[in-house]
């Protein structure tokens, strides 16, 4: 792909759509209800296809004007994601060689770009303010049959000022629609947003919110991407494009969504109101939660262009239609941070889709001491990517693959001693999203590090693995071309 290409799949949604319809990822579906049904189609589709899935693109909703659309599978394939990254998409199928070149291409985004502000942008088309809002001229989804009401956002962008700093924050945290010109959002604790949310709610005062529920590609990978807190998503999305991200600012709060989005809302969160929330299918495969009051949104605006396109990402039992990017981002955000923290010879790391990209995380490593895989174990089992809600770290050797389950479970089976080479910790960060949190205001849970590297102290004598050499398994693959086919 060129980089012109490149660059105009960056642009935005309907660019990348473009891009993505023109390589034959794209399928159009007429006429699905939003009333639980376009996550249904999206669901069972992802789990008979898995990382093969289109991006779909419903239109001809019941109850709303065609084009009026509604998009699921953003990031699902490896030329999804490899475009909006701005690489080379036809690089290989190999997960480990795929990660190593989505890590430089992710790590572009921190040579930080200030975004511009412009004052015209097509998100501008059409401005509802006041009494004109109203969320239900949107074909907002139900997107599973038992999901306590509307969910606007899933796919979004959530932006917020901290009002100490005036660090703009933007983060991916699902919106509920309560009413025509209301909606609240659920955001774990210990997240960026809530953070600087809870700073305003505890002075008694409002929270300015904006939220970007027809997000542009690289706004949406930078939202649900655990950023360093020194690192603004804005400035990230703008060195990724290797351009500013052109931003326009809010008539209400002066906060900043991209000019190019296809819907944007803008409001306050109250500081004295609240509106039940959930329950929501999560992206552990579970309706776990329950339903909670959580602070009303107030609506002031909505934006939006003509024609909008709703972003989603319905979360289901896994495998489902946004892992794919999630394991990605999330295993290249873990190896930078080890990186970071100085863990020497690491040399992979991999978080499952079927532990939703969170709860089963292998590392691999080429030992050096005594000591080194616990040091990984328990370093990665507290970082960013893996810190919340993990449940197992799986530390395995150099020749051990940590994207193939069953390399994992092998050594897992033959070097690990389970009595003597696991290491459990509690009290480690969660969230009411977590199956068996069951006092909700005691937001632990434990996590175990299951060491299944060969003990360092038998590396010189532990028995020899039986598989052909790289030489002799070349030669039968060079003699039998056909049976390898
Ligand atoms: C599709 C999707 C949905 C998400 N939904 C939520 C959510 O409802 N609440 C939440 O706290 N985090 C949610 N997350 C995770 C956060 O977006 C993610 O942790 C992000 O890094 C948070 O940004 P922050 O570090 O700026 O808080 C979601 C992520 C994705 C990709």
């Amino acid at each position: 792909m060129s980089n012109e290409s490149t660059a105009t799949a960056q642009n935005d949604l309907r660019e990348f759509i473009a891009t993505v319809e023109a390589r034959g990822e794209l399928a159009r579906v007429e006429g699905a209800h939003w009333n639980r049904e376009l996550g249904a189609v999206t669901e069972v589709l992802y789990r008979q296809k898995v990382e093969k899935a289109p991006m779909l693109l419903f239109d001809g909703i019941p109850d709303y004007p065609k084009g009026h659309r509604v998009a699921y599978g953003m990031f699902g394939s490896p030329f999804r994601l490899a475009t909006v990254l701005g690489m080379e998409p036809s690089l290989s199928t190999h997960r480990k060689e795929m990660l190593d070149h989505f890590r430089k291409n992710i790590k572009k985004g921190f040579k930080r770009i200030a975004p511009k502000i412009v004052k015209e942008g097509p998100v501008l088309e059409n401005v509802l303010r006041d009494g004109a809002v109203d969320l239900t001229r949107l074909p907002v989804p139900i997107h599973h049959e038992e999901d306590g009401g509307r969910y606007i956002g899933t796919a979004c962008g959530v932006v917020t000022r901290d009002p100490e700093s005036g660090r703009i924050n933007v983060g991916t945290y699902r919106v509920q629609m309560i009413g025509p010109d209301t909606c609240t959002s659920y955001i774990s604790n210990g997240k960026q947003g809530r953070i600087q949310r809870d700073k305003y709610l505890k002075a008694g005062k409002p929270c300015p919110v904006v939220i970007i529920i027809g997000c542009d590609p690289i706004t949406y990978l930078a939202a649900g991407f655990t950023m360093p807190d020194a690192m603004p998503e804005y400035e990230w999305a703008g060195g990724l494009m290797d351009r500013p991200l052109e931003l326009i600012e809010g008539e209400v709060t002066g906060l900043p969504f991209p000019a190019r989005s296809e819907i944007v809302i803008e409001g306050e969160i109250s500081a004295t109101e609240t509106a039940l929330e959930g329950p929501f299918g999560e992206w552990h495969g579970y309706y776990a939660g329950d339903a909670r009051e959580e602070p009303l949104i107030h609506i002031k605006r909505i934006y939006h262009r003509n024609q909008p396109i709703l972003t989603c990402a319905a979360s289901q039992k896994p495998p489902h239609s946004h892992l794919f990017e999630r394991c990605f981002l999330r295993s290249a955000g873990l190896l930078d941070a080890l990186e970071a923290a100085g863990i020497p010879d690491v040399r992979g790391a991999w978080l499952h889709q079927a532990g939703g990209g969170r709860t089963f995380c292998v590392l691999s490593i080429k030992q050096r001491y005594f000591g080194h895989s616990t040091q990984v174990g328990v370093v990665a089992s507290q970082l960013a990517s893996v810190g919340y809600i993990s449940r197992w770290i799986v530390v395995v050797d150099d020749d051990v693959d940590p994207t193939d389950i069953h390399d994992v479970i092998w050594a897992m089976g033959t070097r690990c001693d389970p009595k003597s080479r696991t290491t459990v910790l509690d009290h480690c960060w969660s969230s009411r999203l977590d199956t068996l949190v069951r006092d909700k205001n005691m937001l632990y849970n434990s996590r175990m590090i299951i060491d299944a590297c060969r003990p360092y102290e038998l590396l010189d004598t532990f028995p020899k693995v039986c598989e052909s050499s790289p030489e002799l398994a070349a030669k039968v693959r060079a003699k039998y071309p056909e049976l390898y086919r």
